[in-house]
């Protein structure tokens, strides 16, 4: 009986078997059970020595079961590991372009683009918060309380709690306040360009209450409007692959005197703009020389320093690039739109 359960219990192959096996020895009905039930018609010297071996068997067989059961088990583990395995290391399988693998929006595509001309003309990339103080958004650009300029800016400005002693925050409107803290930051002489999200209250098929601008500054001894001029020249020339003029219209910003917006060459015929040709202008952005109050609230010295300034429509200048007509269509995160306008990573 031993010998034929232990060797069953061995072979069993699976807890199925194993559970068959028990059933058959040890259950209420297995043979081991039969056996103890002849203990009774026994005589008690037989019972003394046939009771105990008895016992001895059924303890050994539940043993066995045990330890085939914890050994089935580990098998099983190990079989499920081993077809379960997985290599994380293995690189993500590439969907439609768009989708599973991203493309890069137009906008950061031309951010990329800015940041890289502007550099390989000495301009370090700084930045700036996006809510911003009113001082370092209005006051230290020379634009005081009750200012005009302040009202034309759409300004969203955040709320505050009665008893809230912190200064009045807005959302900046433009990253003209960079200006202030890179001159702070970092002093005199300085080539920044600070590319970022502002925000103004407008909505219309050129307008989004979210925009991006790039905003420049170069401060040094005997800066001048030519080295701005190049500067931009330079500049459009890269972005748009081809030679661009540009043209300087007398304008007004109280951060800078004098001021000037610069509009770049391009030809309207049929209904698309194209830019480096024609006879035809567009204004693309606002700049000028650092006006001296300025310098003074970045703790520069006027007297021994002067800057350019300009301040550019990163969007704007992507429509003109890419020929996208509505400027809304860059924010409505439309997979469509994504998948013909954006750039492949
Ligand atoms: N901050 C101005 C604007 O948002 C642009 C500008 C920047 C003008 C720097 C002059 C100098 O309209």
């Amino acid at each position: 009986l031993r010998a034929k359960y232990l060797t069953r219990v061995n072979e069993a192959g699976d807890e199925a078997a194993l559970e068959e096996v028990r059933l058959a020895a040890i259950g209420k009905k297995g043979e081991v059970a039969l056996e103890m039930r002849k203990l009774g018609q026994m005589t008690p010297e037989e019972r003394q020595t046939e009771g105990p071996r008895l016992n001895a068997l059924k303890d050994e067989i539940t043993g066995a079961i045990a330890a085939k059961k914890m050994a089935l088990e580990d098998a099983a583990l190990d079989a499920r590991l081993s077809e379960e395995w997985l290599d994380v290391t293995l690189p993500a399988r590439r969907g439609p372009r768009g989708v599973a693998d991203g493309s890069v929006h137009p906008v950061s595509q031309v951010w990329e683009e800015c940041t890289a001309i502007f550099a390989d003309m000495g301009f370090a990339v700084a930045e700036g918060p996006q809510v911003e103080t009113d001082w370092y958004n209005f006051d230290a650009l020379n634009i005081p309380d009750h200012h005009p300029a302040r009202g034309e800016m759409d300004t969203f400005y955040m709320h505050r709690a009665a008893g809230d002693d912190r200064p009045p925050h807005v959302l900046r409107t433009h990253t003209s306040p960079v200006q202030i803290r890179s001159m702070q930051a970092q002093g005199a002489p300085l080539r920044i360009i600070c590319p970022g999200r502002v925000y103004r209250a407008d909505y219309d098929q050129t307008h989004t209450p979210m925009f991006h601008q790039i905003e420049g500054l170069a401060i040094d001894k005997n800066i001048s409007m030519a080295n701005l001029k190049w500067v931009l020249e330079e500049f459009f020339s890269a972005y748009f692959g081809k030679s661009v003029k540009t043209r300087f219209r007398a304008s007004h910003f109280p951060f800078t005197e004098p001021s000037a917006e610069v509009d770049i060459q391009c030809s309207f015929e049929g209904g698309t703009v194209k830019v480096g040709e024609g006879d035809g202008w567009l204004e693309v952005l606002g700049s000028g020389m650092v006006h001296p109050k300025v310098l003074e609230a970045g703790g520069i010295d006027p007297s021994q320093w002067q800057g350019f300034a300009f301040g550019m429509g990163i969007d704007r200048i992507a429509m003109l690039k890419y020929g996208i007509p509505d400027l809304r269509a860059f924010f409505d995160s439309d997979l469509r739109w994504l998948r013909h306008y954006g750039f492949s990573a």
